[in-house]
């Protein structure tokens, strides 16, 4: 039987991988592989660490810190630091909070939530917790009518940017999940997608409906013209589709692969960062997730030419250690890290980091 959330922290819990260990014991096994694995032999979820762990800091002293802040603006509003939540299925299976818990763990620490198409709690009741306005993760539906009336919904709700996941038309394969045998379980359900035809499993990919109804260029396109919100293409990887991206008015990137768990051996989210960010010539602002798991790797991630980063599997590691608390502290944890990094490297603000962050051979 998994342990129970804590209500208190113990102080011996201060780094995010600390939290990863916590959060273990408190998962039921398949929802663990669920949670922690990612496709195939997991080689992209290790380089997604890996790349960071290679990129090296350079130390700057006696810069003048007074007016230090870790504010920035994007699509016309303020957010208090780059630190956002990347979209994650089902916050129940870590605590029975769910996705209500994660908010107000979020709201505590002024952080924006993406919330997933796949979460178990419908998206107004989300939006209505958070002090922050959350963001929609859309998975474009075979059922393109849904897909709009969704889209609808999301912006009555009072969510403040679409992010349209572009990196999984079909499920990878991930066999740490298989080999748990992981289902969802009975209960719970994606209720935003309540009143969809649902899509019948296939038991073949080339041929089959999955691939007729998954969405292309042209979708994004139309989806644009349903919504004034700003939409934000997530999971790109190659800078020729981030150019496409631009070119199909979107208002900014997600460079992800994931965490690792569509197609494996792709590179790491980070070592794809520099030729988007030099491809698109600061045209549109770029994010980045996969493997932010310290504020060194916030501040490389910066470094490289993202405006803000998202965090994915560590927030559901605070959840299922302590709920709402545990969400706030994960992310306090991450941005008093940054702040230090910050310090240390010279830098008062966010458009002071720049590549001279890092140390070059
Ligand atoms: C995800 N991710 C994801 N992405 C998305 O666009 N929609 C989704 O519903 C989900 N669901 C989901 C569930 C779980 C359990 C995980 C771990 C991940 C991917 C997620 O948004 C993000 O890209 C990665 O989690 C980032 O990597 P890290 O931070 O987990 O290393």
């Amino acid at each position: 039987m998994p342990l129970p959330p804590l209500d208190t922290i113990p102080s011996e819990v201060v780094s995010l991988d600390d939290y990863e260990a916590l959060a273990r014991g408190r998962i039921e096994p398949g929802a663990w592989a669920y949670l922690a694995g990612a496709a195939a032999d997991e080689i992209t979820l290790r380089e997604n660490r890996a790349a960071f762990e290679r990129l090296k800091l350079c130390p700057r002293i006696f810069q003048d810190l007074t007016a230090a802040s870790t504010r920035l603006s994007l699509f016309g509003r303020e957010y208090a630091h780059p630190v956002f939540i990347a979209p994650t299925a089902f916050h129940r299976l870590f605590h029975p909070g769910g996705e209500l818990a994660t908010v107000l763990g979020a709201s505590a620490m002024e952080a924006c939530m993406t919330v997933s198409t796949q979460a178990g709690t419908a998206i107004e009741e989300i939006a209505r917790a958070a002090t922050v306005p959350p963001w929609f993760q859309l998975y474009i539906q075979p059922d393109r009518g849904f897909t709009a009336e969704l889209v609808k919904r999301v912006e009555a709700a009072g969510c403040s940017a679409i992010v349209v996941t572009a990196d999984a038309p079909l499920h990878g394969l991930r066999n740490r999940e298989q080999r748990a045998a992981f289902r969802v379980p009975p209960g719970l359900e994606p209720v935003n997608l309540r009143g969809m035809e649902p899509v019948p499993p296939a038991d073949r990919i080339f041929g089959s409906h999955l691939l007729a109804r998954a969405p292309t260029w042209r979708d994004l396109a139309w989806l644009g013209s349903l919504t004034n919100l700003p939409i934000v293409l997530k999971g790109v990887l190659d800078p020729g589709d981030a150019l496409l991206a631009e070119s199909h008015g979107v208002s900014g990137i997600i460079v992800s692969n994931h965490g690792g768990r569509t197609l494996d051996t792709v590179p790491a989210a980070i070592e794809a960062l520099p030729a988007i960010a030099s491809a698109l010539e600061g045209q549109l602002p770029i994010f980045l997730d996969g493997g932010i798991r310290r504020g060194t790797d916030v501040l490389k991630a910066l470094a490289l030419g993202a405006s803000a980063v998202m965090v994915g599997r560590p927030v559901l590691h605070g959840l299922a250690a302590a709920g709402a608390t545990g969400v706030a502290h994960v992310l306090k944890i991450l941005r008093t890290e940054l702040e230090i990094a910050m310090a240390l490297t010279g830098r008062a603000t966010l458009p002071a980091i720049d590549r001279s962050v890092l140390w070059s051979l």
